[in-house]
């Protein structure tokens, strides 16, 4: 169970020469929300709204400004995220990978896919020994699809997509509970996004993995997603089971982002919904927040309409339909 306890996390803005204490970026702005066992959460929004900030504290690749995240790990054992110390943080960093965007980026061009592989223990306190780390990348790279012949050719020999499939193995090696997929089919054709998705789901099944997966796109979010939290400027606007969330719009945030998705016609092209006008003039302005829309704290409590559906009252007061 992962319990993210009203985190906040405040960035300097752009530090010039009149830059003031005041003047920041309110990243991350008193969000809360618990991710089960087994589950997968998606976090959903558009660009700069703090989904990657969020995901960055939790392996702490960014410190809180604020609040607290709680990981009980299925041993039993009790991260907190506030005050970790070392080796608390490389047990939790052997339990809770992260998986990025941009597989050409992440992968070392220089080494073998084995080498590739193998580097992924560097976040475990544990080193299983060469030859049962071998037989667990052999196995690895058969489980997401591809083959042990593989195991000796370079990253530059493989499609996007199969540089994804060896960035999720890199990521199991440490056997994880938790894996933060970060936007991992963005840069990815629609077809291939979907093998990468069904991929995630099966893992999923097989291994019982928990997993946080962030996209900017509610189609794909809603395609992997058993419950989903919407975010906008640095708040979570919204959250309920997907299929709640698809059918059952509350937060005119959501509505928003809803009436934005591209429709495919029958002709392969695509087009943007027009949308309401209202909502657009609401919520078209950028989504990072350099002010702090949360004067209150009791602001941050979310109302709960129907169990497990939660709808914050911040950026509400745009028309509902
Ligand atoms: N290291 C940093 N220094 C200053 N500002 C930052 C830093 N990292 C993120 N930000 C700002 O915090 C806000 C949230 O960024 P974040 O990367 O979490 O958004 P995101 O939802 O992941 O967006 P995207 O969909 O583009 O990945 C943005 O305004 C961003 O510019
Ligand atoms: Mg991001």
């Amino acid at each position: 169970m992962i319990h993210f306890d009203s985190i906040v996390k405040h960035y300097p803005l752009e530090a010039g020469f009149f830059a003031r204490e005041e003047h920041k970026v309110f990243a991350v702005n008193g969000v809360d929300f618990r991710v089960e066992p087994g589950e997968i959460y998606g976090l959903v929004g558009e660009s700069g709204c703090g989904k990657t900030t969020t995901a960055r504290l939790l392996v702490r690749m960014e410190r809180l400004t604020g609040g607290n995240i709680l990981f009980r790990s299925r041993d039993g054992r009790e991260f907190r995220l506030a005050g970790i110390g070392r080796a608390d943080l490389a047990a939790l960093r052997s339990r809770v990978r992260y998986v990025f965007q941009d597989p050409a980026r992440s992968l070392n061009p220089r080494l073998s896919i084995r080498e590739v592989l193998l580097s992924g223990y560097r976040y475990s306190p544990r080193w299983p020994g060469r030859s049962r780390a071998e037989e667990e990348a052999r196995s690895l790279i058969q489980e997401v699809g591809l083959s042990v012949g593989d195991l000796d050719r370079r990253p530059a020999d493989f499609s996007g997509g199969q540089r994804q499939r060896i960035s999720i193995a890199r990521a199991l090696i440490t056997q994880p509970e938790v894996l933060i997929c970060d936007e991992v089919v963005s840069a990815l054709d629609v077809s291939i996004q979907g093998q990468i998705l069904n991929l995630l789901l099966r893992l999923r099944e097989e291994r019982g993995l928990t997993m946080i997966f962030i996209a900017h796109d509610l189609a794909v979010v809603g395609y992997v997603s058993d419950r989903i939290g919407v975010m906008y400027r640095g708040v979570l606007v919204e959250e309920a089971p997907a299929r709640t969330l698809m059918a059952n719009r509350r937060h005119p945030y959501t509505q928003y982002l809803f009436e934005s998705l591209p429709v495919l016609r029958t002709d392969g092209e695509s087009h943007r919904r027009r949308g309401d006008p209202a909502l657009r003039a609401t919520f078209s302005r950028r989504a990072d927040a350099t002010e702090n829309p949360v004067s209150d704290a009791t602001f941050l409590e979310m109302d709960e309409p129907e169990p497990g559906h939660r709808v914050s009252r911040i950026f509400s007061d745009a028309p509902r339909r």
